[in-house]
């Protein structure tokens, strides 16, 4: 069988970790499964967790693992594009949405491994389509320097976010790239009554929030970047994202939620139909599931929740018990993520050129 690596375009390989067991020499698979192949991972977190879930994988279990960082609408177009070739043996983090888009489309084969049976059903598709690793919850990631430089006070609501004095002042992703903006778009259409009726207000609210965004990012924790530069007064983005920047050194940033309720992700594990690593692809699946797995993200100022009760949870994790969070649906969001996103991109904003 041709090695993943070999069907990977020059530049991608360039921009693609390896982390060889065995031999430690470039294009040699880690030691023995049956497919002998290296997992090939479409990963949608952070650059820095995925590489220390890559290396953490190969060092436990001896089998490589090499990694592209996407977006969640990227690696929903790579896996679409690779349909009858998949790039990929597995999907590991971003939102759930996209995976249940995915699942949608076909293009994921489901797979419930044994180590999903302590994740609670709620953060697990019920045929084993996708299984929940880690729970994000969104939020504002505010400037206080920039902010009372304009004397508007950090942003408690999403109405809050309209004021004028925002103008220009805003980041946030764009939903056809960014699982993080999704999740903003689909907790408005919650907010507004739900996929039958809420729709309208949700792409109402994006147009009244439009002035006031400077500029629509590929990926969702760009704007905590931006914010942490001064360049806007505040981000739309996961409240770990912002708690992570203002950890290097960034202390202006403030994290505050939503009054009104606000939206979380499921973040994903999933098995890429038609895979050329399937053996190599379960292995990592059951692993990404393990409390070993689920406490590497502290490491790497990663503060999601876990999804399995017994891994160790970092106290800078946001206590969901403690938050107003709007009834969430991944499920549902996927199911309309076309839609609304081609909505948005028609009627709100064009997407940014890659
Ligand atoms: C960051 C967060 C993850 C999230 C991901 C979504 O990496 O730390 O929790 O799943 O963004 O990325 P995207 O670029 O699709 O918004």
């Amino acid at each position: 069988m041709v090695q993943p690596q070999a069907r990977l375009p020059k530049a991608l390989l360039l921009i693609t970790t390896f982390m060889l067991a065995g031999t430690g020499c470039a294009g040699t698979p880690g030691t023995a499964a049956a497919d002998g192949g290296n997992v090939v991972v479409a990963c949608g977190a952070t650059e820095e967790w995925c590489a220390a879930m890559t290396a953490a994988f190969t060092a436990a279990t001896g089998t490589g693992a090499e990694f592209v960082r996407l977006s969640s609408g990227e690696a929903l177009a790579r896996i679409k594009a690779g349909r009858e070739d998949p790039e990929f043996d597995v999907w590991h983090g971003g939102p759930a949405d996209g995976y249940a888009a995915a699942a949608g489309d076909g293009l994921l084969e489901p797979y419930v491994s044994p180590d999903a049976a302590v994740i609670p059903d709620r953060y697990k598709d019920a045929d084993g389509t996708w299984t929940g690793v880690y729970v994000g919850v969104l939020g504002f990631c505010g400037n206080t320097r920039i902010l009372g430089e304009k004397h508007v006070p950090v942003p408690e609501s999403w109405q809050s976010l309209l004021d004028p004095a925002l103008r220009q002042n805003i980041g946030i992703a764009h939903p056809s790239t960014s699982g993080t903006a999704y999740t903003a778009l689909w907790t408005q259409v919650t907010l507004h009554g739900g996929p039958a009726d809420g729709v309208a207000g949700a792409m109402d609210y994006m147009k009244r929030l439009h002035p006031n965004v400077l500029q629509y990012s590929k990926s969702g924790a760009a704007p905590a970047q931006q914010v942490a530069r001064g360049e806007v007064g505040v981000g739309i983005v996961f409240s770990h994202d912002c708690l992570a920047t203002r950890e290097q050194g960034f202390t202006d940033l403030q994290v505050t939620f939503p009054s009104e309720g606000t939206g979380y992700e499921v973040g994903g594990v999933a098995l890429v139909k038609g895979a050329h690593n399937p053996v190599s692809a379960r292995k990592y699946i059951d692993w990404a599931l393990t409390p070993a797995a689920q406490e590497i993200g502290p490491e790497v100022r990663s503060y999601q929740a876990p999804t399995n009760p017994r891994a160790r949870r970092s106290d800078k994790t946001a206590d969901l018990a403690t938050l107003r969070l709007v009834d969430y649906d991944s499920i549902a969001a996927g199911a309309h993520k076309q839609e609304l996103i081609r909505r948005f991109d028609a009627e709100v904003a064009k997407a940014p050129k890659s």
